[in-house]
């Protein structure tokens, strides 16, 4: 049996690249036709994974009927930015069927709903077994297969293991978890702290702000998760404080370069255009905040991060905010 990724970007092509090579007949989907094409005439993706093969085993194409129903897939790969995964799954929903294990590799939460990309996939496609893959898993690296760990999350286990096997390799180790909600979250909101470490790196700030950032960004992701049902563990495991490390020290992150312009000075738009891929933390930034908001949780540098992408606010003016707030204790559970 076959399995089928949706979407031919970075990450798309990169966990093609891995389970072709694990000996899977792959069907590469896009609706982007030049997505396609390019990848037809290079079988590479030259840009972003340079001298990654793609094998010739790896199907090609647009058209989503045979991927998602005529292939009769053993396993339906989510791996669209996360603005487009509810359009995409509902663009497929009519061609999956009964009880398809769908597995999504994407990070966000949608502003309107407040939704993360599996409450979408559970609404757009009820019928389908939808679980997710997340964690410190950077394409470019994995493509070279450079160890790399991840974990799947799933509410059966007999889904979380057999998601276990199609992905691990020698260099692609996965943990399972049955924390849906922890998982989905850390992926996410990671990539708000990560604007905020670029930031105060393009501002010229040193290890100690990064690290700052990092630790407090931790606590609030935390706050959040624990207030919607995660796990602890979860949050400081391989997709809560495994990818915010990642996201945050590596110059291979969008969110990352994102920030570093804007701490540069460039403005929000412009930044985006510049890093030329969908920079997921501006588009999670509101989310988390309105997530804070409805489970009365404070976030405060979510909040600055909202200040500066959508309200004009220096970032310089924002960190500063961010040291001079009222004292306090650094967790809840001093014995004095
Ligand atoms: N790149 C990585 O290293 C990496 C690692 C782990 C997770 N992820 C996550 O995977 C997801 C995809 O990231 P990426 O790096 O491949 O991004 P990318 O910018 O390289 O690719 C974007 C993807 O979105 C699809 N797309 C664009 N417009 C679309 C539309 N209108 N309708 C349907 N699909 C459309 C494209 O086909 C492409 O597959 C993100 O959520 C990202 O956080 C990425």
């Amino acid at each position: 049996m076959s399995v089928t990724v949706l979407g031919a970007g970075t990450w798309g092509t990169a966990i093609t690249i891995l389970l072709a090579n694990k000996g899977k007949d792959v069907i590469l989907w896009s609706k982007l036709e030049n997505e396609i094409k390019t990848l037809e005439a290079d079988r590479s993706y030259i840009k972003n994974l340079p001298g990654a093969v793609l094998p010739d085993s790896v199907k090609l194409t647009c058209d989503y009927e045979y991927a998602c129903k005529t292939s009769d897939p053993e396993l339906i790969v989510f791996a669209v930015a996360s603005p487009f995964v509810r359009s995409t799954a509902h663009l497929v929903s009519p061609y999956i069927r009964e009880g398809q294990r769908i597995v999504n590799v994407a990070k966000g939460i949608e502003e309107s709903t407040l939704y993360t990309l599996l409450d979408i996939l559970n609404e757009e496609i009820p019928q389908g077994n939808n679980s997710v893959l997340s964690g410190p898993s950077h394409a470019e690296e994995v493509s070279r297969l450079i160890p790399t760990t991840v974990v799947v999350a799933s509410h059966d286990r007999a889904t979380a293991e057999f998601l276990q096997d199609m992905f691990m390799t020698d260099t692609f180790r996965v943990y399972t978890s049955d924390d849906v909600i922890g998982v989905e979250l850390g992926g996410s909101v990671k990539n708000v702290i990560a604007l905020a470490a670029g930031m105060s790196d393009g501002l010229g700030f040193g290890d100690n702000t990064k690290a700052a950032l990092m630790t407090r960004g931790l606590a609030e992701i935390s706050r959040l998760g624990l207030a919607m049902g995660a796990k602890l563990e979860t949050l400081c495991g391989l997709s809560g404080i495994g990818d915010l490390f990642v996201t945050c020290t590596s110059h291979h992150s969008r969110n990352w370069k994102a920030g570093n312009l804007i701490g540069q000075g460039m403005d929000t738009e412009s930044a985006m255009k510049e890093v030329n891929q969908v920079v997921e933390g501006v588009h999670c930034a509101k989310a988390a905040l309105k997530l804070a908001k409805k489970y009365n949780i404070e976030m405060p540098i979510v909040e600055q991060v909202n200040k500066i992408l959508f309200e004009g606010k220096s970032a310089r003016e924002a960190v500063s905010e961010l040291l001079l707030r009222e004292r306090r204790a650094e967790h809840g559970s001093m014995d004095w």
